[in-house]
């Protein structure tokens, strides 16, 4: 027998005393594309002009759902809107047809979102968007909820959570919020999101009782605060926050007015998300960014970033990885598309199973001219390139 052989042997073993343990070890990362879908054409078909704004999430039941903003009749952020969902339950393969869950109606300041939250110990996913963002020709601004505890089938009437929060002007994500895994707060929900431009800022909203009530935990503000930005002013805007194995919150945020770099953001919270101090702040050098929504998750101790990786303009969606809890990215990347893209979110399924350790999902604006033409949805096989 060769050696490679008597280990293959030995490791097939070891995978059978030891069914916990990865297959893979994150060092043979090499990701290949291995099928993608796109899920929403915009361009005036039916009653939607166009799709932007992807959000994508596992389920407690190992499902997919993928989410857009349905936008009526302009590819505008103001304006009228749907929530367009599509569902997989075979890991991406198909997709049910779309379904609009919420429809805004008729006003002029339509919703926006938004942050897709699943909460694992009760079954529950959450969507949180807003409504009237901008106060143009309505007031206040809501902050908004629907859940769905079918898997993504049917979906409750909204919830105006502006009642709990208060009026300030909050957008949630665009992305993932998080249920905390691990103490402080275990069980947690943490959705982080963003203010208006003049009160722009992290925000993050809290629930301890699986989404019953909510609660405004850290900020960090821009400065000037409340009052119009100049080139390079500290502007945090749109962000993805996600969970490292010690408890603490990292999220990844939009540098809005190229304060310092143009590049990302990161802020970390170790209280659960109550509150986002400056000290722990930093810019990561390595993530050029155009001012963008971006993709990050954490998977069997992998942090990956999805970003259309370039410092002026939105091109080049690209996949990076760290073994390092992003403090230090490899050398390789994984370009996902050369051209036009945008907004982009990530999840994974986590079965415990070696299939599901093999994947991570990617959905993204795509383009060939134009980044909001298409949604696609990619599926990524992490050790494939091999
Ligand atoms: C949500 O609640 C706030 C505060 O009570 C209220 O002012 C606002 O009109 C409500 N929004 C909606 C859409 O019902
Ligand atoms: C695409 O991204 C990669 C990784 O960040 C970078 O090396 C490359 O220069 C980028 N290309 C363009 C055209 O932005």
């Amino acid at each position: 027998m060769a050696t490679g052989s008597r280990l293959a042997a030995l490791s097939f073993l070891f995978s059978l005393l030891s069914p916990d343990d990865c297959a893979f070890s994150p060092e043979q990362i090499d990701p290949l594309l291995y099928e993608e879908q796109l899920l929403w054409v915009s361009g005036f078909q039916g009653e939607v002009n166009t799709y932007r704004i992807p959000l994508l999430s596992f389920t407690p039941k190992g499902s997919l759902l993928a989410f857009s903003e349905a936008r009526k009749f302009s590819e505008h952020d103001k304006g009228q809107k749907f929530i367009a969902m599509r569902r997989s339950t075979d890991k991406g393969a198909t997709w049910s047809p779309t379904s609009f869950i919420i429809d805004d109606g008729a006003i002029v300041d339509g919703l926006n979102l938004g942050s897709v939250v699943v909460d694992e110990e009760v079954g529950l996913v959450i969507v949180i968007y807003v409504l009237c963002f901008n106060h143009d020709h309505c007031s206040p601004s809501s902050t908004m909820m629907v859940e769905s505890r079918d898997d993504g089938l049917s979906w409750s009437k909204p919830r105006n959570l502006t009642v709990q929060l208060g009026v300030k002007s909050f957008c949630p994500g665009p992305g993932f919020g998080i249920q905390k895994r691990y103490n402080p707060a275990k069980g947690r929900l943490v959705v982080c999101g963003h203010g208006t431009l003049k009160a722009n800022g992290v925000f993050c909203i809290l629930s301890d009782d699986h989404g019953q009530h909510w609660y405004n935990g850290g900020a960090l503000k821009s400065i000037p605060y409340n009052q119009n930005k100049k080139a390079q002013d500290f502007s945090p805007d749109e962000c993805q926050p996600l969970e490292l194995t010690d408890g603490s919150i990292v999220i990844n945020v939009r540098n809005q007015n190229s304060f310092h770099c143009r590049c990302r953001m990161v802020v970390r919270s170790y209280d659960g998300g109550l509150t986002l101090p400056i000290d722990s702040l930093y810019f990561d050098y390595e993530l050029v960014d155009p001012a963008v929504a971006a993709g990050a998750l954490l998977k069997d101790n992998v942090l990956y970033f999805t970003n259309p990786s370039n410092e002026q303009h939105r091109v080049n969606l690209t996949l990076r990885w760290s073994l390092t809890d992003g403090n230090s990215w490899g050398e390789k990347a994984m370009q996902i598309w050369a051209g036009p893209s945008g907004y982009s979110c990530i999840t994974s399924l986590d079965s415990g199973s070696t299939d599901d350790e093999k994947y991570i999902f990617v959905i993204y604006e795509k383009g060939h001219t134009n980044y909001d033409e298409t949604i696609s949805f990619a599926k990524i096989h992490l050790f494939g390139g091999q």
